[in-house]
């Protein structure tokens, strides 16, 4: 998609597919709708006066002209009063703005937005928000469809800031929030990809291909044989029984001096998730395609960080495998080793994230980091204790816990910490090793979290479980979260 921010002196001339303008609370027309509806012969105030739209926030009305010249379709956009304007009114305009748009059918649309601004939120803040509205508004889930539905019908997006905002800030703006749109999208690709094409192998592929596009991205895989010479037992025991070797994929992205610590992201990336020999039921088994959203996460940060050229270090770990049954799976009551040399009682095999993600995170120590956060579609339990709303947030450090939920406010991918107390430890206990995998009935993410962190007390970390937040199911697909969180992160990190 082609974004552009322009000045625009008269609306009513300039040729647009759609023209978005906005209409004030009690019925005012803004500058840009002033000068359409001179142009349209009063189409616009006769519009307002037959009661349709009065300038509520959010509300969206879309006309047609007419004309072969000048704008072929009006959006009026409802932005109430905007020197209220907060978060929400802000986000509500977006949306109409998008529904709008996707119900016109435009190939390109002229954005009027000089009005806004003056309340809570600022111009530069809802033009990023706008081009990752769009961005993602423009993905289409494609690859094994032999007719796939078309996606968003616009290629062409110019936004008139008026004196506000300067074009280039508001450009910067516009390309930020596509770029993060972007890596949202590469999410949901990699999310919606089904279990046989979107293997461990696979996800080591596109992790090399990122690296040759990019040459301050420096991509190492692991294969099973070097994971062993590192002791990872624990790792190789959730992949024991698949045909489909698991890959650690590691990426470095040098974006600032090598004297500078990383923050290090690290990503459940389980292909497909049977439960092993503790088989999932077979009702809705399909959905466990996305059980590597996380890993799906790190990816999308990762093609965000490098369109922005982020003037820090970032490292992403991958942990990927297949979680199956066989006669060669790892078996309830089987103990095995850890990197850290803990030694863990598989009671469950379908508690495997933790398995994969403790020798991912023993790797991270290697790179001396500033901050971990792992993403993982790790319990069931969360998606009963939150639903879809919050991804469940774990940390051993209260300022990275402020700082990612101050990330998830700002880009409304919000999270909701969850307590790691002490008295949580002990369900995890056994007599035959130094832990279990699983720590029974109550309290099953909190569970899963204490068990992570035992591998994680060398350096900060935050633990994202977003098994509620990844994906929906109807209509079903990957949501690319907690990608807008995790680049805003960064980009908070970085000072952008
Ligand atoms: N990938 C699942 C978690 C999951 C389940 C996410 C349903 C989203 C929807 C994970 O590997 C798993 O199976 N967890 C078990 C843990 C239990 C055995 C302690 C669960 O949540 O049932
Ligand atoms: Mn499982
Ligand atoms: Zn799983």
């Amino acid at each position: 998609m082609d974004i552009q921010a322009r000045t625009i002196v008269d609306a009513g001339k300039q040729n647009s597919g759609c023209t978005v303008v906005l209409i004030l609370a009690g019925k005012k027309l803004s500058a840009a709708a002033r000068q359409l509806d001179k142009a349209c012969k009063g189409l616009i105030t006769a519009t307002l006066k037959n009661g349709d739209i009065n300038g509520k926030c959010g509300q969206h009305l879309l006309l047609h002209t007419g004309r072969t010249s000048g704008p072929k379709r009006i959006l009026l956009v409802g932005c109430g009063d905007p020197t209220k304007l907060n978060d929400k009114a802000a986000r509500q305009i977006i949306g109409a703005i998008l529904t709008g748009l996707r119900a016109s059918k435009s190939k390109d649309a002229s954005v009027h937005l000089q009005e806004l601004g003056g309340g809570k939120v600022s111009l530069a803040s809802i033009c990023e928000q706008l081009g990752k509205a769009v961005t993602r508004a423009s993905y289409q889930y494609q690859r094994t469809v032999s007719k796939p539905k078309p996606g968003l019908a616009l290629n062409k997006l110019t936004v008139n800031c008026g004196k506000t905002l300067k074009n280039p800030a508001a450009k910067a703006s516009l390309i930020r929030g596509q770029q993060t749109g972007e890596g949202i999208n590469v999410a949901r690709e990699l999310g919606n990809l089904p279990g046989n094409i979107c293997t461990p192998s696979y996800l080591a592929s596109e992790a090399r291909k990122l690296a040759k596009a990019h040459s301050k991205l420096h991509t190492r895989i692991l294969n099973e044989k070097q994971m062993r010479e590192l002791g990872m037992g624990s790792l190789l025991s959730v992949s024991a029984g698949s045909a489909e070797p698991a890959k650690l994929i590691v990426m470095q992205y040098k974006g600032a001096a090598a004297s500078k610590k990383p923050y290090v992201l690290v990503g459940k990336g389980i292909t497909f998730d049977s439960g092993g020999i503790s088989l999932k039921p077979g009702a809705k088994m399909d959905e466990m395609k996305f059980d590597m959203c996380g890993a799906a996460s790190v990816f999308g940060t990762m093609h965000a960080v490098l369109a922005m050229k982020l003037p820090i270090n970032v490292v992403a770990i991958v942990a990927a495998a297949e979680n199956m049954p066989s006669s060669t799976a790892t078996k309830p009551g089987d103990v095995v080793t850890s990197m850290s040399g803990q030694t863990i009682e598989v009671l469950n095999t379908d508690a495997e994230g933790r398995l994969v993600l403790c020798d991912a995170l023993t790797y991270a120590e290697r790179f001396k980091p500033a901050a971990v956060i792992d993403i993982a579609t790790l319990t069931g339990a969360c998606v009963v204790a939150l639903g879809a709303h919050a991804t469940g947030m774990y940390a051993n450090n209260d300022k990275l816990a402020e700082q990612l939920n101050d990330a998830g406010q700002q880009s409304f991918d919000r999270v909701w910490r969850m307590p790691l107390w002490d008295e949580y430890q002990k369900q995890i206990n056994t007599p035959f090793a130094d832990m279990a995998n699983v720590g029974g009935p109550g309290g099953g993410s909190i569970t899963a979290a204490c068990f992570l962190a035992r591998f994680t007390k060398k350096y900060h970390w935050a633990h994202l479980d977003i098994a509620g937040s990844a994906w929906n199911s109807a209509p079903k697909g990957a949501t690319g979260r907690p990608v807008g969180l995790l680049t805003r992160y960064l980009m908070d990190r970085a000072g952008v």
